[in-house]
């Protein structure tokens, strides 16, 4: 069957078909092997990228940045200050504007409405680089890099997501893995569980795929066997500093140490982050968090992170891969992304 995602835009998981986010990942291989070799083709010369961010990034605009480059395109950042877009001219007008001036536009910000206005009204792809309830160019990240370290079909991976499972990271890896049928474990007190809506939608699409879906409070029972544990930080950009008391009391025994990948009883368990990840004092916030707190790391020690099972640097590097299999897939109109 022939996948052609030419024109599309990359919003969330559950737009596309296993099928096509599997073609995304091969594409995504063999972009990466040609980076290796030094014998990447640009596809996309002289193509234009938006990069909008209404919230910090290090690695996502890096990515698009990298992978726009490698293509032959160039791009245009806007920071979270330096745009009028929801100050002083709308979501609506903003998307048409930049819609007659690029070929594409990745955008980051809060409501994942504001980027699905955006798809509707650029008339050119959109990629959703976060919001607050999805970050899908990472789990595509996510599940290349647990399919390249196992070298396993991703029906056949287990994974357990600890902590924050209320926020857009574990709801991407929800999604995705829902999607490919993986054996998918999210540990959290319950409050932090996802939301009921995107569960309901997920265990639909798991009863096609064959995935499994297991959302606990229990760190133990999620966590054994486990190919990948899976964290991400406990307070998410937009949510209140406020809010790190009340995590941290919910959210320590979820954090992830040496017990923790002990408990799994499998000697080759990985280590995934998005990052960034609090596990040392060498920053503002793990500086301040360990004044008041007197806590060194925070949803994952720097034990755990510094380890020969951490993949984080490997995974952080492939998201300029995937992203390049977004563009490449979506935008080059030669193979429609073949
Ligand atoms: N993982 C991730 O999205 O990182 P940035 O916030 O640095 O883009
Ligand atoms: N959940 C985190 C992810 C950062 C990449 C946040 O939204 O801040």
């Amino acid at each position: 069957m022939t996948v052609d995602l030419y024109g599309r835009s990359y919003l969330h998981e559950l737009d596309y078909t296993a099928h096509e986010i599997h073609h995304l990942l091969d594409l995504a291989a063999e972009l990466k092997a040609a980076h290796r070799q030094r014998q990447t083709t640009p596809r996309l010369t002289g193509r234009r990228l938006a990069l909008v961010f209404e919230k910090a990034s290090t690695r996502t605009r890096c990515a698009f940045e990298g992978a726009a480059a490698h293509q032959g395109m160039t791009t245009t950042y806007l920071d979270p200050s330096g745009s009028h877009i929801g100050h002083k001219e709308s979501v609506a007008d903003t998307a048409r504007v930049l819609g007659r001036m690029f070929d594409a536009i990745e955008y980051r910000g809060f409501d994942q409405g504001v980027v699905e206005e955006l798809a509707r009204l650029a008339g050119v792809p959109v990629y959703n680089g976060l919001t607050d309830t999805a970050h899908p160019t990472q789990s595509l990240c996510d599940v290349f890099t647990m399919r390249e370290h196992s070298g396993r079909p991703l029906d056949g991976i287990s994974f357990c997501y600890l902590g924050d499972a209320s926020n857009n990271t574990a709801a991407s890896l929800l999604a995705m893995g829902s999607l490919l049928g993986m054996d998918v474990r999210l540990a959290a007190p319950r409050e932090l569980w996802p939301d009921e809506g995107l569960l309901d939608r997920c265990r639909l699409v798991a009863e096609g795929s064959g995935a499994r879906i297991t959302v606990t409070e229990s760190v133990e029972d999620s966590v054994r066997g486990a190919d990948y544990l899976y964290t991400d930080v406990w307070v998410s950009m937009g949510q209140p500093v406020e809010l790190w008391q009340e995590r941290i009391r919910h959210l320590l025994p979820y954090q992830v140490n040496v017990r923790t990948l002990a408990a799994t009883g499998n000697p080759d368990t990985a280590f995934l982050h998005c990052l960034p990840a609090l596990h040392d004092r060498r920053t503002e916030l793990g500086a301040d968090l360990y004044e008041r707190y007197g806590l060194d790391g925070l949803e994952v020690t720097d034990e755990v992170f510094e380890s020969p099972a951490s993949l984080v640097f490997d995974q952080a590097e492939n998201r300029m891969h995937t992203i390049e299999a977004v563009l490449v897939a979506t935008l080059d109109d030669a193979t429609g992304g073949r």
